[in-house]
């Protein structure tokens, strides 16, 4: 390989600060990790950059931030003998080269000095262990004693040390491997797999924080059941989210048989990732049907239920977020809708479509009717291919309907015509259960269609209602 070759991945001017800082300290220097492999892979360059010292990471970090004309502060990790420093839109991240071996109860590393091939062999993976030097002597010299690059050429997930002491080292990068081989469309070595296969009960003393931002990133991908197929094959996806591998299975009893529950979801979410990069949507589609495992029964006149799965699935999506410590904010209760209402689409659209039952869809999803067509689109999966543009020509029928009915109504963001206020002033009344009777007349009026969303119709229906009922304007 030709010297130099790589000079084309430091024409930033960070590299020059930090190589004219690293050569007056005297220590030797190398941009490593993300970088380089994205460089390499010509993707989007990361905006955090790791380098290696041979010495102190925090050291030179200081003296790169004394070179900048701000002089940012350095946020330094003592513990982790790592230092942080902004440079304009990056994050640099400086590490001092490193034999480590990792406490196993824990994922906290015992740190020694180390040489550069050292740091790089107790990282995750050959590809991300690249690593080009900043030295004047070799300037842009690619150091690859694990042949990442290579592997990065034919598309390998591989660790630099034998599997088993990469993963239980760090069991966190069992995900990590199914993420990039999900991100970059790679195959992870067989070892590799048996490996994350042999340590999966280690996955349990990671944080489920840092297990959410892998899952969220594999759902991020354009392909996420790629991610979620290999989980499931190494027996890691039954640990992090049983709910989902507790779909897995088809039954038959009477010759009557239902889906594979599990391998459908996948199907969903995939096809849910063509059409949003909404990881919240996509997050909607993973969990649609986790409600049908606890609701499954037979029936001798029906054959195979899910009843209410989709109310239990809502509830289940609760607890779910809370044991994973994902956030139990808007973003979980667009979740638990979307779950809650995935069939209600699917009814009107095997039904002739009314008026009332589209304004009852919109009044219930609100703002979020088109994230729930096209969760409902996604679930089609079907193989028979008259029956699938059957269901799509339905859903589109559907969509219009929407469209037409929103145009006239404004149903989305409903807001009732006649307020609180002005009922009781109308009958100089107090405040009392007539007020919400005749608010819910009104809007059940408008839902079915008897009246406008207009407030003088709604005035006048609320009249006549209240009369009914013994009231009379003041
Ligand atoms: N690394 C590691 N083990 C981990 C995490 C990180 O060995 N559990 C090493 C890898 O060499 C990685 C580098 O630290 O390339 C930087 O980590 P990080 O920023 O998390 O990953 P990137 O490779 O930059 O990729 P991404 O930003 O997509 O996570």
């Amino acid at each position: 390989m030709k010297k130099n070759t790589y000079k084309d991945a430091l024409s930033h001017p960070v590299f020059t600060t930090v190589a004219e800082a690293a050569n007056t300290l005297g220590l030797d220097t190398y941009v490593i990790g993300g970088f380089v492999r994205d460089f390499l892979l010509q993707r989007e360059q990361p905006t955090d950059i790791d380098f290696v010292a041979i010495g102190s990471g925090i050291e030179l970090a200081q003296a790169v931030a004394q070179k900048m004309t701000h002089k940012p502060k350095v946020k330094v990790f003592k513990n982790f003998g790592t230092a942080m420093l902004p440079y304009g839109d990056l994050e640099l991240e400086f590490v001092g080269a490193r034999k480590e071996s990792y406490d196993r109860g824990s994922r906290k590393p015992v740190v020694e000095d180390g040489t550069l091939e050292d740091d790089q062999k107790r990282r995750d993976f050959t590809i991300n262990a690249l690593a080009i030097s900043l030295n004047k002597t070799d300037y842009g010299v690619l150091l690859d004693p694990f042949n990442g690059l290579e592997d990065l050429e034919k598309q390998i997930i591989r660790t630099p040390l034998e599997p088993g002491i990469t993963y239980s080292d760090d069991p966190l990068r069992m995900l990590r491997a199914i993420r990039f081989a999900t991100q970059l469309d790679f195959e992870i070595e067989l070892a590799s797999l048996q490996a994350i296969s042999t340590h999966k009960e280690r996955i349990r003393i990671v944080s489920p924080e840092r297990i959410v931002e892998e899952l969220h990133k594999i759902l991020a991908c354009p392909i996420p059941s790629k991610g979620f197929g290999i989980l499931h094959s190494t027996g890691l996806l039954d640990i992090i989210l049983p709910e989902l591998t507790a779909l897995e299975g088809i039954d038959e009893i009477e010759g009557q048989r239902h889906k594979d529950n599990f391998w459908h979801t996948l199907e969903v979410v995939d096809n849910i990732s063509k059409a949003t990069d909404d990881v919240w949507l996509r997050w909607a589609a993973l969990l649609h049907d986790i409600g049908k495992a606890p609701t499954k029964k037979f029936d001798k006149k029906i054959g195979w239920t899910f009843h209410a799965h989709e109310f239990v699935g809502s509830k289940m999506v609760y607890k779910l977020f809370k044991r994973m410590r994902m956030p139990l904010n808007e973003k979980m209760k667009f979740v638990q809708k979307l779950v809650r209402m995935s069939s209600r689409p699917v009814i009107l659209s095997e039904d002739f479509v009314t008026d009332a039952a589209v304004r009852r869809l919109v009044f219930d999803a609100g703002e979020d009717v088109d994230d729930l067509m096209t969760l409902c689109e996604a679930d089609i999966t079907t193989k028979n291919p008259k029956r699938q543009k059957r269901y799509l020509r339905n859903f589109d029928k559907v969509r219009q309907k929407i469209v037409e009915v929103e145009e006239r109504d404004r149903i989305r963001n409903f807001q009732p015509p006649v307020t609180g206020e002005e009922i009781m002033a109308t009958f100089d009344i107090p405040p009392s259960k007539e007020i919400g009777i005749l608010k819910e007349a009104i809007k059940e009026a408008i839902l079915e269609g008897e009246i406008p969303n207009e407030p003088k119709a709604a005035y006048n229906f609320m009249l006549q209602k209240a009369r009914k009922m013994g009231l009379q304007p003041k």
